[in-house]
């Protein structure tokens, strides 16, 4: 027997304003037709003066629970993904647990755009340890409020939303054909920190600061790094790129996630694809993308799943799951 972290529900919460690319084009000098064609994006939503990330947070995982039939009272442990948190402490996860009276204990996970990997493969361990029964995952983040709006190269790139999962642990047989989580893989490489960050913080300038990224030498990593680290932890569920059913990409630039594809032998048929409606929600945006394809029913029982992700550090991973 194998104790294995079995997805029972998702959600999601986009705020109510979304931005087309025509709004940006009064903002600063760029215009639909460059967005589109660079990064895929058509649209993002933006949180409303006052709204936080923990409220996108509360309604995702509100909508997960939901989802997945349980009360928050029965969820051990919440987890969220985050770099954009209402304050430096507490903790984002604290928030949310305050506002829904989920039980055990709670923690965020920084790591920029791979965020939601790395909160799903810390969850998957603390079921595993058998530390928690019932966790709930959230990817939440506010990127507008840390836009550059003097750089267009960043400014048009970037929406705010969440989306949340309910992990539980059971029983499997220790074969990759059992239901939840069957493999992970995490990396980071802190020598590729100044090629995507915030150039304030706490200890540093006492400020929030503002996203600068060269988009160029991220993208050329991006491609490399997530096909990587997607055939790494299938190789470790003795799976291959024909098993996959489904992609679910960090949602950062439509070529990236096409390039990516071509790189694994994965055809677009099977890649799930949001971008063009989100924009980049660093650890928002596979949870996300997670609940707009199971509203689209794309998903049946038994399908196998590869989440990838890169973002700030460098830090980027997978998480291979069969629903
Ligand atoms: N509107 C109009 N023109 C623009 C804009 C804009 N918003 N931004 C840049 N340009 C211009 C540039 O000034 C440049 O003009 P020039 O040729 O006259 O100098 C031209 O467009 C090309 O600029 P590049 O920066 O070379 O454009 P590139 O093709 O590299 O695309 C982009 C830029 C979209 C940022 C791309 O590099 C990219 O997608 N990188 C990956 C970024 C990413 O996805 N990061 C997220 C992953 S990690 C995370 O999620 C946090």
């Amino acid at each position: 027997m194998t104790r294995r972290a079995i997805l029972r529900g998702i959600g999601h919460y986009l705020p109510a304003r979304i931005v087309e690319n025509a709004e940006l084009e009064k903002r600063v000098d760029t215009s639909d037709e460059w967005i589109r064609a660079r990064s895929g994006i058509e649209r993002r939503h933006f949180a409303a003066e006052g709204e936080l990330t923990s409220d996108l947070a509360i309604h995702a995982a509100r909508a997960a629970l939901a989802d997945a039939g349980f009360e928050p009272a029965e969820i051990d442990a919440v987890v969220v993904a985050t770099s954009t948190p209402d304050t430096t402490f507490p903790s984002v996860a604290t928030i949310v647990q305050g506002a829904l009276g989920t039980g055990g204990f709670a923690f965020d996970v920084q790591a920029v755009c791979a965020g939601f990997v790395y909160a799903m493969s810390t969850a998957n361990a603390f079921i595993q340890a058998g530390q928690a029964q019932r966790v709930l995952v959230i990817g939440a983040e506010t990127f507008s409020r840390i836009m550059n709006w003097e750089d267009r190269t960043t400014c048009v790139l970037f929406g705010d939303g969440a989306g949340a999962v309910v992990l539980e642990a059971g029983d499997g047989a220790g074969a990759n054909t059992d239901a939840g989580i069957l493999a992970t893989d995490l990396n980071s490489d802190g020598r590729f920190r100044d090629l995507l960050y915030v150039d304030g913080g706490v200890s540093s300038t006492q400020t929030t600061g503002v996203l600068v990224m060269q988009g160029k030498e991220v993208f050329r990593h991006a491609v490399e790094k997530l096909a990587q680290t997607a055939e790494t932890a299938l190789a470790a569920a003795g799976l291959g790129a024909d098993d996959v059913d489904w992609i679910v990409p960090h949602q950062a630039n439509s070529r990236i996630i096409t390039r990516t594809a071509q790189k694994m032998g994965v055809g677009m048929d099977r890649v799930v694809m949001t971008v063009q409606d989100h924009g980049n929600t660093s650890a928002a945006s596979i949870p996300l993308a997670l609940s707009v394809a199971k509203e689209q029913q794309l998903f049946k029982p038994g399908q196998v799943l590869v989440m990838e992700a890169i973002g700030g550090g460098l830090a980027w991973g997978s998480v291979v799951l069969r629903l």
